[in-house]
């Protein structure tokens, strides 16, 4: 069936049906599409537009069609433009006149406007609880973690000794942002379009007050042109899962680097790796790479949807149609990958002895021994110059700094002492940093303590 069929006089070419149809996918939000419609005329009956018996017979037609279409009852067939058609068309030969009154005071633009927020909002709902499920994991790992050494890098080059805690810490932190930014964009567009109509709202009392708490909304949008053409809210989600894929695919990163042969920081387990169809001695990480690769394809949605919407003059066009795709893909794919990210970095077993041994190698503890110096009334440039020397003679013998002689170190400058060993043990380096934020173990309680407090919310 037709929504629009009154004013011609000719089929439709199928090509240009099938061109022009979103049933295919747009199937995708049939509760939504229902839900908004019982809401909408559930107020149409209270503003006496409906009656009473009108408005049960379409709540119960409409609850049976999505009873019908969850049990696969009613299959969703292709013969239909979109799905708003479909479960209209649907009604009316369930119900006869009653569902024919159903689109009272709306149009497509207003309902395919409601639909994807409505389907868009409880997407970011879910993403934050997969998120926030993803954070109590990263929390746990962090508290079972915070003496764990490991070599902090900079330009991939050893930098600096931490602690697995802190370097968990850090995609806490990015993740926790991400969260933000989900929270950011629901109270953005938690506004009701339903009752914008076609673009220029209607001539029945709609009470839009009324619909938009029905649904949960803040309150109605206030301008109706803007509201069947605003599609910021899927671009910004777009944004922000981009982010998100960022970050994982940041951690992904690590995750590959840290698993190699010549790392052997970690090791992915079993069930989230994959062999190789030639070479039997191969254990690839290929979870982590998907993710990683994925993010490009969540950057492509992002992008198209800009590209689509950039010069469309107000207000409803049939380019918005294609949002769908985009969002849907880009919701579906990041979900996934969170899920997928998740349960591999829940069974990553972490070698500790291994980062441990790293952090010892490369030179990581310089700068305390430079700080030494400093302590000792040596000026930091000086001090700089000094360990510079010490770290060439080291690599020369191809040995570390907590293996030089006292008397090495004396060679160099007369400064030092014995407690010159205890000033650059890893533990040392890692203990004495307690600014906030920093790896030490005091600062690390205070930001634990924070991050359990904000998983409680
Ligand atoms: N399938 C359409 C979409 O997704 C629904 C709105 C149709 N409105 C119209 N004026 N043709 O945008």
């Amino acid at each position: 069936m037709k929504l629009w069929g009154g004013r011609f006089t000719k089929e439709t070419n199928q090509l240009v049906h099938n061109f022009n149809a979103s049933l295919s996918f747009d199937q995708k939000f049939f509760e939504e599409d229902i839900d908004g419609s019982i809401a909408h005329v559930t107020m149409l009956a209270r503003q006496g537009i409906l009656t009473e018996e009108d408005k049960t017979a379409i709540i119960n037609g409409l609850n049976g069609i999505r009873e019908d279409i969850k049990s696969g009852a009613l299959a969703i067939d292709e013969e239909h433009e979109d799905i708003h058609s479909f479960v209209e068309a649907h009604l009316t030969e369930r119900i006869g006149e009653a569902g024919k009154r159903l689109h009272t005071g709306r149009s497509r633009n207003d309902q395919v406007a409601l639909d994807m927020k409505l389907y868009t909002r409880k997407e970011i709902k879910e993403m934050d609880s997969l998120l926030k499920a993803l954070l109590k994991s990263l929390l746990r790992i962090i508290k079972e973690n915070t003496d764990t050494i490991m070599p902090g890098f900079t330009h991939l080059q050893k930098a600096q000794p931490i602690t697995l805690a802190h370097h968990m810490g850090a995609y806490f932190e990015m993740f926790k942002r991400d969260r933000s930014r989900l929270h950011d964009i629901y109270e953005r567009m938690n506004y009701c379009p339903l009752g914008s109509g076609a673009l220029a709202g209607t001539t029945y009392p709609l009470d839009r007050d009324y619909t938009a708490s029905l649904l949960d909304f803040y309150g109605p949008s206030l301008n109706s042109m803007d509201a069947v053409s605003d599609r910021d809210y899927l671009i910004e989600f777009c944004s922000a899962m981009s982010i998100i894929m960022m970050h994982l695919s940041r951690f992904c990163e690590e995750i590959i680097i840290w698993n190699t042969n010549e790392y052997q920081f970690i090791e992915i387990d079993d069930s989230y790796s994959t062999g190789s169809s030639i070479m039997p001695q191969k254990k690839n990480p290929d979870i982590a790479e998907l993710i990683r690769g994925k993010s490009g394809r969540v950057y492509g949605s992002l992008t198209s949807l800009l590209t689509t919407m950039k010069g469309l003059s107000l207000a409803y066009n049939k380019d918005m149609q294609e949002d769908k795709e985009f969002a849907f893909d880009a919701i579906d794919t990041t979900k996934g990958c969170i899920v997928l990210f998740h349960g591999m970095l829940d069974t990553l077993t972490f070698r500790k002895e291994n980062m441990r041994k790293s952090a010892e190698g490369g030179f990581t503890n310089a700068t305390d021994a430079a700080d030494y110096l400093v302590s000792h009334g040596v000026a930091f440039r000086d001090a700089h110059g000094i360990v510079g020397q010490l770290v060439l003679y080291c690599i020369d013998k191809n040995i570390s700094l907590s293996e030089m002689s006292l008397e090495e170190y004396k060679a160099v400058s007369p400064v030092f002492e014995n407690d010159i060993y205890d000033a650059i043990s890893m533990e040392t380096c890692v203990s004495k940093r307690n600014t906030v934020g920093a790896p030490g173990p005091e600062a690390m309680a205070q930001v634990i303590g924070i991050y359990e407090e904000y998983l409680k919310e």
